[in-house]
């Protein structure tokens, strides 16, 4: 049976957190089993906010090294980087035509750039999203695995495909989708007891996979609480509710309920549930960061990878630019 292909980008961040993991790696993972996936690092997108070249590569290369310790594998997909693939950005360049300036203007994310740095409004943030369709449709891909914050990009996606399609009369690209896998969307939160776990709150409210025990329990040893219980059956503040959410990740159940029977007869010691979540963090973290550093020493391994992700990826997309010249009219003599 021929599989579904789907595609997903992941901009160049660095060191992956407990929320990037359970929010994203882990799907990449189940996914790999059942779609022809193209993931992929966008490192062209992340030069809108003009990073360093040496942090740009050290980010690359961190998410590769960590998305492959975490079971992505490139046998079951194509792992690659979007710069090692120009047939990207030269469909981007036919797609900048079909992308109006209201449109681009309108989306979120750019409005959202364009009050956080003021200073660097480019033409890149404006046609992010022109950019993000062409990581899509490169492959043809149907089904697009993306949170909340990305609809918008992709709806943008879909008008683009169907003004191409309109205008030269073709039923070339198909429209594409955003889909979860997991039906049960996942919000890990952060150790400051307030929202989501994310890079931009600071290292100490965020839990790196690449974290070393004692650096992990000083952390959960920092995060907020309150003073405790006082009425038996209390709801829980939400910094609380936090901590529990934690120990579900990776505590046994028995441990979590041990926990909770002991807030609800309100004799709970946040400390002793500190250190438990603690030790079985570090149980479950071990592993992964054991495997981080052993893919991040293997050089040859990683350009091979790297290497191969990138021939697959440019063998697709190949033809699919071939078509599209075809389709509008360009010719060579
Ligand atoms: P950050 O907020 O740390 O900058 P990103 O925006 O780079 O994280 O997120 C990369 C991926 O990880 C996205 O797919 C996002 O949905 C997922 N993700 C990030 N933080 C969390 C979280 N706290 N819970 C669940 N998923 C998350
Ligand atoms: N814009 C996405 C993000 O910020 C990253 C991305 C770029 C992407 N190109 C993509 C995601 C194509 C899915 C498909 O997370």
């Amino acid at each position: 049976m021929v599989k579904e292909i789907t595609v997903s980008g992941v901009r160049p961040t660095g060191k992956q957190h407990l929320g990037n993991y359970f929010g994203a790696v882990v799907n990449f993972v189940k996914m790999q089993e059942v779609f022809n996936g193209y993931f992929f690092v966008a490192d062209y997108h992340s030069l809108t906010t003009h990073p360093k070249a040496a942090d740009l590569h050290a980010n690359v290369r961190q998410i590769i090294v960590e998305y492959l310790a975490c079971g992505v594998d490139p046998n079951k997909c194509t792992l690659y980087l979007q710069s090692d693939v120009p047939q990207i950005p030269e469909l981007y360049l036919i797609f900048n035509m079909f992308a109006y300036l209201g449109e681009l203007e309108r989306a979120a994310t750019f409005k959202e750039k364009v009050r956080s740095q003021p200073e660097n409004v480019n033409a890149g943030l404006l046609t992010y999203p022109v950019l993000m369709a062409v990581d899509i449709i490169i492959h043809r891909a149907a089904k697009v695995p993306v949170g909340k914050d990305q609809q918008q990009h992709l709806e943008m996606t879909r008008d683009f495909v169907t003004r191409f399609n309109n205008l030269y009369q073709v039923e070339y690209f198909p429209e594409p989708q955003a889909f979860n896998f997991d039906s049960n969307l996942v919000s890990i939160p952060s150790l400051d007891g307030e929202g989501k776990m994310s890079k931009s709150k600071g290292e100490q409210t965020c839990i790196y996979l690449t974290d070393e025990p004692e650096a992990l329990r000083k952390k959960i040893m920092r995060a907020t609480t309150d003073s405790g219980p006082t009425m038996p059956h209390s709801a829980k503040p939400i910094a609380v509710q936090n901590l529990f959410d934690l120990m579900k990740l990776v505590s046994p159940p028995e441990t979590v309920s041990f926990f909770e029977e002991k807030y609800n007869d309100c004799s709970i010691r946040y400390g002793d549930m500190k250190k438990a979540l603690a030790e079985d963090m570090i149980r479950f973290l071990t592993p992964i960061r054991e495997k981080i550093v052993e893919v991040s020493s293997n050089e040859k391994l990683l350009t091979e990878i790297i290497g191969d992700g990138g021939s697959k990826a440019r063998e697709n997309a190949t033809q699919t630019l071939k078509d599209v010249r075809e389709i509008i009219g360009i010719k060579s003599f």
